[in-house]
């Protein structure tokens, strides 16, 4: 029972869309309005407010973090287990995917998986967030540079823990990421993805 409810909270946690919520704040256009229509903090930095971008990519960030967090603070008091803090990790991924909040209209996931990863470990973390930094550096596509420390991530969690309950959430963690990141392969493969920076149209 204490899982399924540490669940519902990470899932209410992780639908609170710091893209939407940042935007209105900063008095900007509805991030699902352009762009890419995506709530997430890349989308936003197309606003050109960098500010916001950042605010975005922090909240979404420390939501993910946070749920992991209170269930791996918590696990003994509330008896969970690895596979309830997995499950946490999984759920507050869905809430910013599918947000109740906004309509199940959400983002791709990457700075939420992020938290969760730092959550999980700060390794595993800080592994995966080099990846993205070297790949976003060198190629400038958020989107890509996503896509590549998604395929690693598991492989690092594998690493550094050997195969358990959360190598499998950090593989669903990345099977929804790539889903979501779907038209941005087809951009990419098309040459038509927009770069870091690149202004709103
Ligand atoms: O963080 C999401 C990023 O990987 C892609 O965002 O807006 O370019 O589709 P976007």
């Amino acid at each position: 029972m204490n899982t399924i409810l540490a669940g519902v909270l990470a899932y209410l946690i992780g639908s609170v869309s710091f893209a939407v919520v940042v935007s209105k704040l900063f008095g900007l256009s509805d991030p699902r309005t352009y762009g890419s229509k995506n709530p997430g903090a890349t989308n936003v930095l197309r606003s050109g407010n960098k500010a916001a971008a950042v605010l975005t990519l922090l909240g979404d960030a420390v939501k993910g973090w946070f749920a992991v967090w209170l269930a791996t603070h918590y696990a003994e008091q509330f008896n969970l287990d690895d596979g309830s803090i997995a499950l946490v990790a999984i759920a507050v991924l869905l809430g910013h995917l599918w947000p109740v909040f906004f309509k199940f209209v959400g983002g791709k996931g990457v700075a939420t998986a992020a938290g969760v990863l730092i959550g999980i470990n700060a390794w595993l973390g800080v592994a995966t967030l080099m990846t993205w930094l070297v790949i976003a550096f060198a190629f400038r596509y958020s989107s890509l540079a996503a896509l590549i420390a998604a395929i690693f991530a598991p492989l690092y969690y594998g690493m550094l823990f050997g195969p358990d309950v959360k190598l499998l959430a950090v593989f669903v963690m990345s099977g929804l990421l790539v889903y979501r990141h779907s038209q941005n392969i087809v951009n990419l493969m098309k040459g038509k993805e927009s770069k870091i920076g690149s202004k709103k149209k």
